[in-house]
């Protein structure tokens, strides 16, 4: 028998793809904001409330991969950072209303965090999708992926922990393919991720529409790598210096346009630019690429 007067969960979407879980009605919500991440090394733990697996997305945005991880994998602890604090409210918000209670989220870097934050060998995965290319010069070095950054991220994940990354930027791309395999046993994917064939997160549904090609690719841990080793190794690598394709940057002003909230009607400029500007510029904070 079904109560007709109870209140009806509702699939959201953003520029037309379901953002996984409903959201429920206000009094099965979880509460789970983070003010501030504690000071030194996190016990998992006490973080989560429980005992279980952690995964990390570094670059998190408003959320969407890791709400379709937290919606499919309720056994796992989940933790969204990113620098951006707009994004980190939206993002536990959507996590709050789906009552997912296996999340966390916080503004912090993605380096700063792994490095003085985190416990080496204590995480299940770390995923990393679209970390911004930064086209111009004086911003170079604030690119994410770096062989310090992969060295964090094999120090932090447990033996056989997975490593997932992703652009739409062919540059970075090159650049994570040409250092990425010395760390982890690294494979690139040619299809969406199975859980997510129509993006699995906001820019890949943006950079899909705008006709762009999607790199992704996951891996292991190598374990035959020990931590002096990999240090040795993280300093002989070169730097992210790749000439950025400013002819791409036109993607980033696009993001930039859209509320992170991604509560539009999902139309966006076409490939020769144009549609919505005017409306657009009305939501939202502006981000920063
Ligand atoms: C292009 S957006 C991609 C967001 C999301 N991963 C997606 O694919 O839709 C890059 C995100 O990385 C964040 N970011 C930039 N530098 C960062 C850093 N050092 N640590 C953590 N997040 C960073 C930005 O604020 C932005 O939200």
């Amino acid at each position: 028998m079904t109560d007709s007067s109870a209140p009806v969960s509702s699939i959201e979407k953003e520029f037309g793809v379901p953002i996984p879980g409903a959201i429920l009605p206000e009094d099965q919500w979880a509460k789970t904001a983070l003010k501030k991440v504690p000071e030194g090394l996190l016990n998992w733990a006490e973080l989560f409330g429980r005992v279980a697996p952690v995964l990390i997305d570094v670059g998190c945005g408003n959320g969407r991969s890791m709400l379709t991880s937290a919606v499919a994998r309720p056994e796992m602890n989940h933790l969204g950072i990113d620098i951006l604090p707009v994004v980190i409210r939206y993002a536990t918000r959507r996590g709050n209303q789906r009552g997912l209670a296996n999340t966390r989220w916080a503004v912090i870097g993605g380096r700063e965090f792994l490095l003085n934050h985190v416990e080496a060998g204590s995480v299940a995965e770390i995923h990393c999708y679209h970390p911004q290319p930064y086209y111009r010069q004086d911003q170079v070095s604030l690119r994410l992926i770096t062989p310090e950054f992969l060295l964090l991220i094999h120090r932090a994940l447990a033996p056989g922990g997975r490593v997932v990354l992703q652009t739409d930027h062919p540059g970075y791309w090159k650049y994570m393919l040409s250092v990425v395999s010395l760390f982890f046993e690294f494979s690139e994917r040619q299809m969406p991720w199975p859980n997510a064939v129509k993006g699995i997160t906001r820019r890949e549904i943006i950079a899909r529409r705008q006709g762009l090609t999607i790199f992704r690719g996951d891996g292991t841990a190598r374990t035959d790598l020990i931590l002096e080793d990999a240090m040795a190794l993280a300093e002989s690598l070169p730097l992210p210096t790749f000439n950025a394709d400013r002819r791409l940057q036109a993607l980033d002003q696009i993001e930039r346009e859209i509320s992170p909230s991604g509560n539009s009607s999902g139309r966006t400029h076409s490939r020769r630019g144009g549609a919505q500007k005017s409306r657009q510029r009305k939501r939202g904070p502006r981000r920063t690429s």
